[in-house]
């Protein structure tokens, strides 16, 4: 069972969904459910992972008002999840009341922040009004994260050393944007491997299209316990 593969489910029917979960039911702990499957099946999907043995990261990435972030946990957190995220460009505030409510929720799943999406190149970053260097402004992102005393944030695997070395070991680092060597890219832009970003220090590696494409390199990932 690898513990360290997030499988990215995204997906939008029923059939699709068991077509994934038949290539990795027991040899993958977690997966996650983002928007489309949420928004196309409905809150009824992550009881049904939950009973195929699943742990689920309910990835819908909130980013609003203080008020409305924590109205939203409040009713999300009624679900059967293990990990919930919500941007930190919402800022300290939000943060703080997101994680009250989480941390007070039956099931206190793990609440992670998002800093600068994988997608984002620094090219990109500049062309949205962002100033300096895109690794600095994931780093301060992480640093007001963990002042707000969430779990850890999403970053780039490439981040992953310089936000321990700021936020601490037990501070998680979940990192997207992972590809074998000679895959696509797809829309991602911040790309590493699964080895690498292992060695660079990743928690969990979030990985979608480039194994539900070929399941059979799961094998490939080595998939120690936290
Ligand atoms: O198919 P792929 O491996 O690129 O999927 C990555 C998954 O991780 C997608 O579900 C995407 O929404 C999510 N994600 C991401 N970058 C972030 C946060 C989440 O790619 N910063």
């Amino acid at each position: 069972m690898n513990e360290k593969v997030i499988l990215a489910i995204d997906s939008s029917t029923n059939e699709e969904v068991s077509a994934v979960i038949k290539n990795f039911k027991g040899k993958v702990k977690w997966v996650k459910v983002g928007m489309e499957l949420f928004y196309s099946l409905g809150p009824s999907i992550i009881s049904q992972l939950k009973d195929e043995g699943f742990s689920v990261f309910l990835d819908l990435k909130l980013h609003d008002i203080p008020n409305t972030v924590e109205s939203a946990l409040k009713r999300l957190c009624k679900y059967p999840i293990d990990m919930i995220n919500v941007h930190a460009l919402g800022g300290k505030d939000m943060m703080i009341r997101a994680g009250l409510v989480v941390k007070n929720s039956a099931n206190s799943p793990y609440l992670i922040a998002v800093t600068q999406l994988t997608s984002t190149s620094e090219h990109q970053f500049h062309q949205i009004g962002f100033g300096g260097h895109l690794v600095d402004n994931v780093i301060k992102l992480a640093a007001l994260t963990q002042e707000a005393h969430l779990d850890g944030v999403v970053c780039s695997a490439h981040e992953v050393s310089h936000i321990k070395k700021m936020c601490g070991q037990d501070f998680l680092c979940v990192t997207p944007g992972i590809r074998f060597s000679d895959q696509s890219y797809d829309d991602q832009k911040r790309v590493i491997t699964p080895a690498e970003a292992l060695a660079l220090g990743s928690d969990f590696l979030v990985m979608g299209r480039s194994l539900i494409h070929a399941p059979h390199l799961l094998d490939t990932i080595p998939g120690g316990h936290l």
